[in-house]
């Protein structure tokens, strides 16, 4: 049988638990996962540089077995038609994350028919957390250790800390 495929996209900006509960979910219904660590277009500038962002998905996916961890700056599509029939999972937070999702949902599977998407329900824990609000509450010297893993928390601290 076909090795079944997930990938996990994103700008992991920095990665939080949120993220990573997601990813766990998703590597015990998959045989690989593949964490993309993307651009975001509509974004301005990450604060953390694509090498950082996958060194920090990568920490803390390291004990998941069959979960790697690339980078990609190119279309969703395009990396999914490269490896062949694939799934895309999305965690969705509310209502608000929906509209969007489902437009790139639908935008990717006209370009890549071979590509699913399919939204896993974030956990309650997480539903209000976000990337930027770990960014906003650590350039203000705030504790984000609730937020990110701890491997991670400090030096997300110390990065971040320096540019307020
Ligand atoms: O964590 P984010 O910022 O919500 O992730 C969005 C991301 C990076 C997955 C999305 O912007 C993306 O897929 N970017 C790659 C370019 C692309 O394929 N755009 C989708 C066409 S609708």
């Amino acid at each position: 049988m076909e090795k079944r495929i997930a990938l996990c996209p994103g700008s992991f900006d920095p990665i939080t638990k949120g993220h990573l509960d997601i990813i766990r979910r998703t590597a015990r219904l998959f045989d690989e996962v593949v964490v993309l660590v993307m651009v975001n277009y509509a974004k301005n500038n990450t604060a953390f540089s694509g090498q950082e962002r996958v060194d920090m998905a990568s920490r803390v996916t390291a004990d998941l077995p069959n979960v790697r961890v690339e980078f990609f700056d190119g279309l969703l599509a395009d990396y999914a038609r490269k490896i062949g029939p694939c799934t895309v999972v999305k965690g969705l937070r509310a209502v608000s994350d929906f509209e969007y999702e489902f437009q790139m949902a639908l935008t990717n599977k006209k370009l890549c028919p071979s590509m699913e998407t399919m939204f896993m329900t974030t956990a309650i824990e997480y539903m209000y957390l976000s990337s930027s609000m770990v960014r906003q509450v650590a350039s203000f010297g705030g504790d984000i250790s609730a937020f990110v893993c701890p491997e991670l928390a400090q030096e997300i601290q110390d990065r971040l800390a320096k540019k307020a």
